[in-house]
């Protein structure tokens, strides 16, 4: 392979600029390592109005740039910055990103625009890569948003002086969302009616953008080789498992890796003390100021289970939602829960405290400083996904040694491993069944475990922070994708 790949990312989220989940710690970060393994990356994503242009030392580059959308002249601009040596543009357009929203309105209702607005973000990352001579050995995108670059790709760039000989990957970080749409806005996309079949972009009469991308990538991958197993099944492939099964070996599942600048006891700025596994003596601190920021019981000796969250169904808090009351009812155990989502569990998670004052502490709304905190300064962290394609916070969790409680499925399968009551080994508790019983349980399991095996604890706590979820191995395993990619390419 070329010793130095030109890499064009696009993207609707990326660190630190917008982020409503971890696609945006993934784009914020792979990026940035491959530059430092010697590779040309650039990022493009959108202009959204809440990028504080100035915090981010955005500035303008074209004013005007154009940006054909089938047969109709979107006028757009491009503004850049520097995100530690990797150049990220930004498409600005008033139509359709000057809005408070990355995807939603506050109230959470879908822009109706939503596939004009990422066509036209997709179509005017690869004219960006045509108007600024930057040849790309490597288009990836993410998700149904950008997904269609692959196609473009192939439909209408193939012979390009600046894109011909471009490979595409798209990374799929979670297969439920796949921008199906009516094909009113087929037309404005320019894909060509010839393609509007089902296997294409065709999808029972709607348009399914990622299946679109699926069919026209060189290379797939999901983000953990269990994810990437269970989209293979009628049960999460949603319909898309036929094409992806397709892929056969174009298909594979690399884990994300973590940004340790950010996410690392020992240097974190964000959290009320530093602690190393060779020292925990901050941990007890960051403990205990947790307890009082949350108003609980101030005891070094009840263990805190932490969530940090997006409330959505996938995440399985309507499971905990059954199970949390009884838990703290019949255990010795305190939470401390950050998130926002869904109004009925915001509701019902907002109402705990009052009705378990000093016993469950709460913050509706997204906090950054507060996720730290939960990290730092928790015994547990529990994720009972009902699916999870890899799942960020366990593996922040190990690093704090904050032990997970996790739903073994997709990512939380292959990053946590199952405690042994017989040697100690192991980094956290895992359970199969998705229901409150199985919740229940096996939260009881962890808090039995602090209070009757502490050595186990200490030595899963040492183990759990000693695990290396670095982003060098992930990029290593994306290059080898890069690479796959291009031979395909280059056999067609
Ligand atoms: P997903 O992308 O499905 O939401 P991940 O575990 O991959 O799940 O990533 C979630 C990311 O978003 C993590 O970095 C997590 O800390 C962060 N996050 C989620 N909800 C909140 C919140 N309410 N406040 C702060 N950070 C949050
Ligand atoms: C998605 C998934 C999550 C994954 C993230 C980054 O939001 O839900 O599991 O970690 O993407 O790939």
């Amino acid at each position: 392979m070329k010793e130095k790949l030109n890499i064009a990312m696009i993207t609707a989220e990326c660190v630190p600029f917008a982020k409503t989940g971890g696609l945006a710690d993934v784009v914020g970060a792979l990026p940035q390592t491959l530059r430092r393994m010697g590779h040309n990356v650039m990022v493009v994503m959108p202009r959204y109005s809440s990028i504080d242009g100035r915090r981010y030392g955005l500035r303008r580059y074209w004013d005007s740039f154009g940006v054909w959308m089938g047969n109709l002249l979107e006028w757009c601009a491009v503004d850049v910055a520097d995100s530690d040596g990797v150049p990220v543009y930004f498409i600005e357009s008033n139509k359709f990103f000057e809005r408070p929203g990355l995807y939603h309105d506050a109230d959470f209702n879908d822009y109706q625009d939503n596939p004009a607005r990422f066509g036209l973000l997709t179509r005017a990352g690869l004219q960006l890569c045509r108007d600024l001579g930057f040849a790309p050995d490597i288009v990836h995108v993410h998700d149904w948003q950008t997904a269609l670059a692959a196609a473009y790709l192939k439909i209408w760039h193939w012979n390009d002086p600046i894109l011909g000989r471009a490979a595409s990957l798209l990374t799929i970080h979670n297969n439920a969302y796949q921008g199906k749409y009516g094909a009113g806005v087929y037309d404005y996309l320019g894909l060509g009616w010839n393609n509007f079949t089902p296997d294409k972009f065709e999808d029972f009469g709607a348009l399914n953008f990622l299946k679109g991308g699926i069919v026209y990538a060189d290379m797939v991958n999901t983000v953990s080789p269990t994810y990437a197993d269970e989209t293979r099944t009628p049960e999460l492939g949603y319909g898309l498992a036929p094409y992806l099964n397709d892929k056969g070996d174009n298909y594979v599942g690399i884990l994300n890796g973590v940004d340790y600048a950010q996410w690392d006891p020992t240097v974190d700025t964000l959290i009320p003390a530093n602690y190393s596994a060779a020292d925990l003596s901050g941990k007890a601190i960051c403990k205990r100021e947790l307890q009082r920021r949350f108003g609980l019981e101030e005891n070094p000796n009840i263990p805190i289970v932490g969530v940090v969250s997006r409330l959505v169904s996938q995440k399985g808090l309507d499971l905990l939602a059954q199970a949390i009351e009884g838990i703290v009812t019949n255990m010795a155990v305190q939470f401390v829960i950050l998130g926002s989502g869904d109004k009925s569990l915001e509701a019902y998670y907002g109402g705990l405290p009052a009705r378990y004052p000093g016993l469950i502490g709460c913050y509706i709304g997204y906090s950054n400083e507060i996720a730290h905190w939960i990290e730092a300064g928790s015994d547990f962290f529990i994720m009972p996904s009902i699916y999870e394609p890899c799942g960020l916070n366990q593996m922040y969790s190990l690093k704090y040694g904050t032990l997970p409680i996790v739903r073994a499925t997709g990512g939380l399968n292959d990053t946590v491993e199952q405690y042994d009551e017989a040697t100690g080994a192991g980094t956290g508790f895992k359970f199969w069944e998705p229901s409150a019983a199985a919740i229940y349980y096996t939260v009881g399991w962890a808090v039995a475990t602090y209070f009757d095996r502490p050595h186990h604890m200490q030595q899963l706590i040492q183990t759990a922070m000693a695990q290396d979820f670095s982003w060098e191995k992930s990029a290593e395993l994306y290059l080898a994708a890069y690479e796959q990619a291009l031979a395909n390419k280059a056999r067609l």
